[in-house]
Order: structure tokens, then sequence, then C-alpha cells
């Protein structure tokens, strides 16, 4: 089973990720947690690119590509395997995160992205996605002190340093394409302590395992 965690910066996905594999294991899963970008040797690589400060140069469409290749060699090396191999496979971001940030958010076109993305997974759309849904301005402050404290500003902080206009139509971006796949997404109020998210989340993914 391959589920997905989305949402803007600051919204506390790697914490809620964490209880998850947790819960999983004890449960009896064999479960492998990844990210975007950077899941893959070579996606630490363009990840350096895509987040660093310096990248203020880069254009729209290299960005769509990188992502799209990052992607690619992400679900080729390790989604797929770990699929075939019956495990639970939880990614911190994935296509959707181009539909929404490069699409809504930077605005290239939704459906073409969608169809972009077609390619880069082949055929490895996530089983389940959880959308952490949170007001930019919480989210933000909780993304920035976080950046600060890790001392990564200059090295990660290229979409924290957008406007809030930005993450604003990024957020709205999200929870129109959650409704436009009600069947996948699930919406999570994050907006509420670690222990009330993860209640919600774990009756969903129960509720998923079982019925497959
Ligand atoms: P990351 O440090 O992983 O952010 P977070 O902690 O919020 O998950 O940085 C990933 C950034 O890249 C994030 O701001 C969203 C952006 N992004 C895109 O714009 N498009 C994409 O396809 C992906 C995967 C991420």
């Amino acid at each position: 089973m391959f589920i997905t965690f989305e949402g803007i910066e600051g919204t506390g996905k790697t914490t809620q990720i964490k209880l998850l594999t947790n819960f999983l294991k004890e449960s009896g899963h064999e479960v492998d947690v990844t990210l975007e970008p950077g899941g893959s040797r070579i996606g630490r690589e363009l990840r350096k690119i895509l987040l660093n400060m310096d990248s203020t140069d880069i254009t729209g469409e290299c960005e769509l590509f990188l992502y799209l290749a990052d992607r690619a060699q992400h679900v080729g090396q390790v989604i797929k395997p770990a699929v075939e191999a019956g495990k639970v496979i939880i990614s911190d971001r994935f296509a959707d995160s181009t539909i929404v940030y490069q699409g809504y958010g930077r605005g290239l076109d939704p459906k073409l992205l969608r169809e972009l993305n077609d390619v880069a997974v082949s055929g490895h759309w996530p089983d389940l996605t959880v959308l952490l849904d949170i007001d930019p301005e919480i989210g933000l402050k909780r993304a920035m002190t976080r950046n600060l404290q890790d001392n990564k500003m200059q090295e990660e902080g290229r979409f924290e340093a957008e406007s809030i206009d930005f993450h604003s139509r990024v957020r709205e971006g999200y929870l129109t394409w959650a409704a436009l796949n009600q069947e996948r997404f699930v919406v999570i109020n994050a907006d509420q302590t670690p222990d009330e998210i993860f209640t919600e989340i774990k009756e969903k993914v129960v509720e998923r395992l079982q019925s497959r």
C-alpha cells in the first residue's frame, strides 16, 4: 500500500508520518518511509538545486521538470520495489505537490501537470493521500521557526520565502484538488494537537487497510 502526505509548509507532516510508521509497525506491517524531493541518490542532488535560496533564477518550467525527474527516479528505485514487495510505503510529498505548487501556486495548467505526472509515476499513484490542512499564517510561522532552529534557512528556505499569497493559493489548490480526487484523499484539520490529528489519520488508514 502506498500512502502520501501532503500540505503546505508547517503542517506537521513529519511528526504524523513518524506516529503512523510506529503504529503500522506495531500492527505487524513492514513500512518504508521516503520523501520528495530527494528520495533517491540522484534525487538528493536535485533537491539541493530545488530548495537552495540561490536558485532564484530557476524558470518555472525548469523547476517543474526537476521535480518530475526526481519523481521518476524515486518511483523506479524506491516506490515500485516497495509496493511490489508488499510493504507499506509512506512518502512525505509526491505528485500532488507538483500539481498544487507548480499548478495552482505558479500558474501552470493542473490538467497538463496531471498528464506529465502520469509519465513520472508510471502507474504508481498513491492508494491514500492524507492532506493536512492549515491556515498559511500558522503553517509558515511554524516552518520558519523550524528552519531557524535547524539552521536551514539558506539551504532549504526557498519555498518558505514565498509570499503569503503564494501559500494561500497553494492551500486553496490542495483543497480543490482533494475535492476532485475524493476517492484517494482524506483532508484533516492540522490546527489541532498532534495526538488529535493522529487519531483521525489512524482511523482513516485502518479503514483503508481493512477494505483492501
Ligand atoms: P521540504 O523541505 O520537503 O518541505 P516540507 O518540509 O514542507 O515538506 O521542501 C519541499 C518543497 O518543495 C516544498 O516547499 C514544496 C516544494 N515542492 C514543489 O513545489 N513541487 C513538488 O513536486 C514537490 C515534491 C515539492
